[in-house]
């Protein structure tokens, strides 16, 4: 989709604003994504917050999803019937790449005894071959409600694995992906920051390596982190997830000093922790996948029932 078809004059705010009602479309945004599509969203929210929404959506005839592709592929999974876009189809996930639908299949093959958990960031063939969805908020509730006897397979996040298994005592074969932006945190660098703001509280997503992870205040989903930011009694925090996060913070906590936790240094960028995935969304392609109600995201109606079912099973463990 071309960019260069857009009116250089037009009020791309105005216009989104417009299309919204012409369109009868709602926007579902997660916290990652740019300060200008979390300000027109009329929904913002973590993983687990936007599934919700998406699927209790009545109204709208378009949910317009400013997230990356499994997210707005869930959302398509539990309201089939909405038109449902994403600004930029190509915005897609390292965790959710790690592990194809076929590996994991082959991975179950060989643990026929195990429960398989997904965490939300797979693919609708991938949820197809799990029992049940976690996300980051939901992920130990998730975990405890499972039977002791059945041992367990998580994929595909290790990191998040390891941080549930350390939680609940539950032990669990972890499937070895990772998110690109959460392992990129310098635990070095870390720490050399806390000396230098010793009052300042170091929070942090469970997506980060457990070398980072243990020098964490408070380990939770964006939205926690969020909350554990407005709630706090403290004035500093280092905060250890994608920095897009940061704007939706300063609004909940104007006077606070918020400090993104530092990465390892490379190709001379010391300090970016963003995701390339979630960035690909402008607000330019956000105008036009209004404007055009394309890209859509479409799926075969046996592969979503089959993907459903694990996503309704984490929705009733988490009401
Ligand atoms: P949550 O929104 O559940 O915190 O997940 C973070 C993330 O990495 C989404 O891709
Ligand atoms: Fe995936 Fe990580 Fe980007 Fe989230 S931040 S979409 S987990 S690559």
């Amino acid at each position: 989709m071309s960019t260069t078809t857009i009116d250089p004059a037009l009020d791309l705010f105005a216009e989104i604003e417009r299309l919204k009602h012409e369109r009868r479309a709602v926007v579902l945004a997660h916290y990652y994504q740019d300060s200008e599509i979390q300000d027109l969203a009329d929904h913002l929210g973590d993983s687990l917050d936007l599934s919700r929404k998406a699927q209790a959506e009545q109204d709208a005839e378009v949910i317009l999803f400013c997230g990356v592709h499994f997210m707005a592929e869930t959302a398509k999974i539990l309201n089939p019937r909405k038109t449902v876009v994403l600004p930029d189809l190509a915005a897609g996930c390292s965790l959710a790449d790690s592990c194809p639908a076929e590996a994991l299949r082959a991975w179950k093959r060989s643990h026929p005894e195990h429960l398989v958990v997904s965490y939300i960031n797979c693919t609708a063939a991938t949820k197809a071959e799990s029992d049940v969805i976690c996300t980051s908020s939901n992920a130990e509730k998730v975990i405890r409600s499972l039977p002791a006897d059945r041992p367990i397979l998580f994929a595909p996040d290790q990191n998040l694995g390891r941080w549930l298994m350390k939680k609940t005592g539950r032990p669990m074969d972890l499937w070895p992906g990772t998110c690109l932006v959460h392992v990129t945190f310098s635990e070095r660098r870390i720490v050399d920051l806390k000396v230098r703001h010793p009052q300042a509280r170091f929070i942090a997503h469970p997506e980060c390596d457990p070398a980072v992870l243990r020098h964490a205040d408070f380990v939770g989903s964006t939205k926690r982190l969020l909350e554990f930011v407005r709630d706090s009694e403290h004035q500093e925090f280092i905060v250890g997830t994608e920095s897009g996060i940061l704007h939706s913070m300063h609004k909940a906590a104007p006077n606070k000093l918020l400090i993104e936790a530092p990465i390892e240094e490379r190709g001379g960028c010391t300090s970016c922790s963003q995701c390339p995935f979630m960035k690909l969304n402008t607000l330019e392609k956000t105008y036009l996948a209004l404007r055009d109600l394309t890209p859509r995201i479409e799926l075969d109606e046996a592969l979503r029932l089959r993907a459903e079912i694990p996503l309704l099973r984490m929705l009733a463990v988490s009401a």
